[in-house]
């Protein structure tokens, strides 16, 4: 089929690269030119494991361009993906749709001809209503003009599999003719297995933001349970491993530490909870703030827990910051818990010294005065303080006695639950984890 992708970020070029891998053919749009130049030369814009491959190979197969113009794209494709960004907006928290209308006012006066728009933004229920709407009011083709949604659940550092083998895909349609256009789009995937949930276009919209606010929650209920363990002496890790072995609360999610960040859970849940403020139905979802609140206290603790370890003040002290991504995997810095705490420690007078395998670039954009190295032997030589904040594979195996040589004072925060404590405390560490509380060094 002939394919439009419109907007390619960490969604769209990831849709648009493995429709083209599936066979489809498909046509790329950013209003971005350096963007377009990037993706035609195979080079993604930022870091995805697997998919420059991808791209590279759908680009040598001829099945894939990207272009700047509506016009080419409302020639070309006979359905179009809207993958835009919807970011929060400064005030509210309620979700910036400037984006979403922008696409849809500059495609709908080139569609002369039947086509099917399909949303896959995260967008407050009741906007695919709205658009379908106004295509059909400023859309030539009128009436033969039709929307759908389709959500995506794609996870940054697994897109591609995320896309190609989702959990389920998820389509809200208000026609039988949509519904076979997107059963015909997927028809591989399908045919594997992935199962169908056909909807109406509110519910469809709701399910993305229902998945992401269960998510966040889901997080923040182990947290909140950190806290609780920090007061009483347990340790949240055993009680996150007892209670995940009940099939129905489940082990995935439960990672306690220093909470949840980047361009979705935090920004999605803001949303959601406005949205349902607007519609009249906050109370139902009062409970989120807590949710958010718990999120935010996971930063001010590790904060704390810093001073603390440090005798009351971390001024003039050299704080080792390993992760500055909001999880590993990924350069993205957006909303990063990381990246939020080695700021406050700035603020509080620390010498910042960050180092992440991906993301120093991004970080130093957003925090320019911290220190920032190219290896984990840089950024712990000499620390008063090491701080583990995200979860990156090199740092979960960072060895106790190698480290211990390089740093002046054997400190550790372990914020993302995954150093063996005792083996730290043995090589005469003090290490703090969130949630198990601090560990001193074993001796003989
Ligand atoms: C999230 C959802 O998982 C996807 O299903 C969804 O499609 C996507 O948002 C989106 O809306 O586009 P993503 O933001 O890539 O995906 O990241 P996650 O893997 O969900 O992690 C989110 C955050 O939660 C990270 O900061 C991670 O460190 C944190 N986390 C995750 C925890 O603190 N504990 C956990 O147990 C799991």
């Amino acid at each position: 089929m002939r394919l439009s992708v419109i907007g390619t970020g960490y969604l769209g070029a990831t849709h648009a690269a493995c429709m083209a891998d599936l066979g489809h053919e498909v046509i790329g749009l950013d209003i971005d030119p350096r963007k377009v130049d990037a993706l035609n030369n195979g080079i993604v814009p930022f870091h995805e494991p697997g998919l420059p491959e991808v791209l590279q190979r759908a680009l040598a197969s001829g099945r894939l361009h990207f272009t700047t113009s509506f016009a080419d794209v409302a020639e070309f494709a006979e359905v179009h993906f809207l993958c835009v960004g919807t970011p929060q907006s400064d005030d509210s928290g309620a979700a910036d749709l400037a984006q979403v209308n922008g696409a849809i006012a500059q495609l709908a006066p080139h569609l002369t001809r039947p086509t099917l728009v399909v949303g896959k933004s995260t967008v407050p229920v009741g906007t695919a209503q709205r658009l379908a709407s106004e295509l059909i009011a400023s859309a030539p083709a009128g009436e033969a003009v039709e929307l759908a949604w389709n959500p995506e659940f794609l996870r940054e550092g697994f897109a591609v599999a995320d896309t190609v083998r989702p959990d389920r895909l998820v389509i809200g349609v208000t026609s039988e003719n949509a519904e076979n256009q997107l059963r015909a789009v997927y028809a591989s995937i399908l045919a594997a297995g992935v199962p169908l949930v056909v909807t109406d276009l509110p519910t469809s919209e709701l399910v993305k933001t229902a998945a992401n606010a269960f998510l966040a929650t889901k997080i923040s209920f182990i947290n909140a349970m950190a806290e609780l363990c920090e007061a009483t002496g347990a340790d949240v890790g055993t009680l996150a491993e007892a209670i995940g072995h009940d099939e129905r609360i489940g082990r995935r999610f439960l990672q306690a530490g220093l909470g949840f960040g980047g361009g979705c859970l935090p920004k999605d849940l803001r949303a959601f909870r406005a949205r349902a403020t607007e519609i009249g139905s906050g109370s139902a979802l009062d409970f989120l703030d807590d949710v958010d609140a718990i999120n935010q206290r996971c930063r001010t603790r590790t904060v704390a827990a810093a001073i603390t370890l440090c005798g009351g003040n971390v001024a003039g002290l050299r704080v080792a910051v390993l992760g500055a991504a909001f999880k590993p995997d990924s350069d993205d810095v957006r909303d990063s818990p990381a990246l939020d705490v080695a700021a406050e420690l700035l603020d509080n007078g620390a010498d910042v010294v960050i180092h992440d395998p991906a993301a120093n670039t991004n970080a130093a954009a957003l925090v320019p005065k911290a220190q920032y190295v190219d290896d984990i032997e840089s950024a712990v030589t000499g620390a008063d303080l090491v701080l583990l904040l995200t979860e990156w594979k090199q740092f979960v195996a960072l060895d106790p006695a190698v480290t211990g040589q390089l740093v002046r004072t054997r400190r550790i925060i372990d914020a993302r639950n995954v150093l063996k404590r005792n083996e730290w405390a043995s090589h005469g560490w003090t290490i703090h984890t969130l949630g198990r509380g601090t560990l001193l060094p074993q001796t003989g």
